[in-house]
């Protein structure tokens, strides 16, 4: 087929996703008094609501704490593809994991989807929810062993899966695994309805309310930010993406934070159906989604480590080349990017948050699967809150620990902590603040010390003390998005130097423009 080669230039100047611009969502007050409740979930994204949504459906009075707004984190950015489809895995968990937790794994993923496609029905939810076949593709030759391998693991472990040699978008492929009856939805259509449901069984919801404190008294008393209020509850669910409350489970040492982006357009030619990952490098995703009538194509990838990437407009850059030479690229509307949580052995965190710390419970490290995984976090959790079995326990259970490869990537992990913890307090730029053309930012010397400054398109200077709030590793520009990333746990603050996602709790030191 032939290429159509026009490449437009249009990327939209600021990042918004299609799901937060396409829904108005409902908001919710700060937490102004002190309040008891049987169960405090803190993190609106997926995961907080699909549990307090079943607590609450039980009779649970639950209350939904939530820093920012809600859905406005990596939910409120993925690219929304519900599949247990997770990439090259089910040959590595065989591995690590053995037969049975391994189809375990799969069963549970096939579950959550169920579960939402239940939920659609019940609720009669308009979402665009849409079956789709999964392809997981490569297109080199070099690597298609492992593809190879992944499907003998499809047919070993007995997964619906067939092998292509060809895709039904003009993409050359060495290879390709199609697994058939997977999905794709508007997330945020969704999660609404759920929202409501909450509100109409008596659960509360509160935004801008960041909970930085967790004390075991009454039997749990949560405080927020600066000490102003408290929750006093029997049960907490850190679902607040990266924990927020560590439990001596050494979470930081577990977990790595991901940044990918999106690039929504509408092609030229038309799109063939089915959803898309590459199993080789550069990470390529593809999917539809409707806005205004039309048909847009969302091209998803670039990973990196947040906090790791010189220039981060340039991964805008090569989605809409790959996009454009695909499809041809009518206009932009939108472009985006997520952070995503990694965990050592590619399976989340969801249950008991150690194994001591009974009553607290954490979802976490979703491995860049939040749709079906963030369900899946609300059933087992709702499970365990409410005293029922839940099969899936012991797979999820933050408290497993395998030595083996587990150790290896531990120790990989936290020397590139370390690395970026060392690298950030040595050496200094030669960029002064007077340097900074306007809307841009940079790492500058400023007062003989390194500092953050951004100019914005007005002149305006803003200056922070790149030193993260939460472990003290150093901040990284991120000119796509305006804002302070952290590359060791994956804490992003505005230009200002407040949080937008934690760990961290606390805002970068604002920083004094005449020293
Ligand atoms: Fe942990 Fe920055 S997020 S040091």
């Amino acid at each position: 087929m032939q290429q159509p080669d026009s490449v437009s230039r249009h990327l939209p100047q600021y990042p918004e996703s299609l799901w937060r611009v396409s829904t108005e969502l409902p908001s919710f007050p700060p937490l102004t008094e002190d309040i008891e409740v049987d169960a405090a979930i803190v993190g609106a994204g997926i995961a907080g609501i699909t549990t307090a949504y079943l607590l609450s459906r039980q009779g649970c009075k639950v209350a939904l704490l939530e820093a920012g707004s809600i859905l406005n984190g990596t939910t409120g950015h993925t690219t929304a593809k519900i599949s247990a489809q997770h990439g090259l895995l089910y040959d590595e968990l065989l591995n690590h994991f053995g037969e049975e937790k391994t189809q375990m794994y799969h069963q549970a993923n096939r579950e959550a989807m169920a579960f939402i496609q239940k939920t659609v029905n019940d609720l009669n939810i308009d979402c665009d929810l849409k079956p789709e076949s999964a392809y997981l593709y490569m297109e080199t030759e070099d690597e298609l062993q492992k593809l190879q391998k992944e499907f003998d693991a499809y047919i070993k472990l007995g997964i619906p899966g067939q092998w292509r040699d060809k895709l039904p978008i003009p993409l050359h492929v060495s290879g390709a695994i199609e697994m058939p009856d997977q999905a794709q939805f508007h997330p945020l259509h969704y999660l609404k309805p759920l929202v409501n449901e909450i509100i109409k069984a008596g659960g509360r919801i509160f935004e801008h309310t960041t909970i930085t404190t967790l004390e075991k008294e009454g039997p749990f008393t949560l405080t927020t930010y600066r000490g102003k209020h408290k929750v006093r509850c029997s049960h907490v669910v850190s679902a607040s993406h990266f924990p927020f409350y560590d439990g001596g489970g050494l979470y930081f040492t577990r977990l790595h934070a991901e940044r990918s982006y999106v690039v929504a357009f509408q092609p030229e030619i038309a799109f063939a159906g089915g959803t898309y990952l590459s199993a080789d490098e550069p990470k390529r995703s593809l999917r539809t989604a409707s806005w205004n009538g039309q048909e847009l194509v969302l091209a998803g990838g670039e990973n990196h480590k947040t906090g790791q990437s010189l220039c981060t407009h340039n991964h805008y850059e090569e989605l809409e080349s790959f996009g454009a030479k695909l499809f041809g690229i009518r206009n932009i509307p939108f472009r985006w990017s997520a952070q995503d949580l990694v965990t050592l052995d590619k399976v989340p965190y969801i249950g008991q948050i150690t194994s001591g710390d009974e009553g607290i419970y954490v979802a976490t490290g979703f491995n860049k699967w939040g749709m079906t995984q963030g369900t899946l976090s609300g059933m087992i959790l709702s499970d365990q809150i409410l005293g029922k079995d839940n099969a899936y326990t012991p797979l999820y259970t933050p408290s497993r620990f395998k030595a083996d490869p587990s150790v290896k990537t531990f120790v990989v992990q936290n020397a590139d902590v370390a690395k970026h913890f060392v690298a950030g307090k040595v050496g200094l730029t030669h960029r002064s603040a007077e340097d900074l053309k306007p809307d841009e930012g940079a790492v500058i010397t400023h007062d003989g010390k390194r500092a953050g400054g951004y100019k914005d398109a007005q002149g305006n200077l803003y200056l922070v003390d790149t030193t993260c709030t939460h472990l003290g590793c150093e901040c990284e520009w991120n000119e796509a998005e305006r804002t302070w990333d952290c590359p060791c746990h994956g804490s992003r603050f505005n230009y200002e130097g407040s949080v937008i996602e934690g760990p961290a709790t606390e805002p970068l030191e604002k920083l004094d423009r005449d020293a």
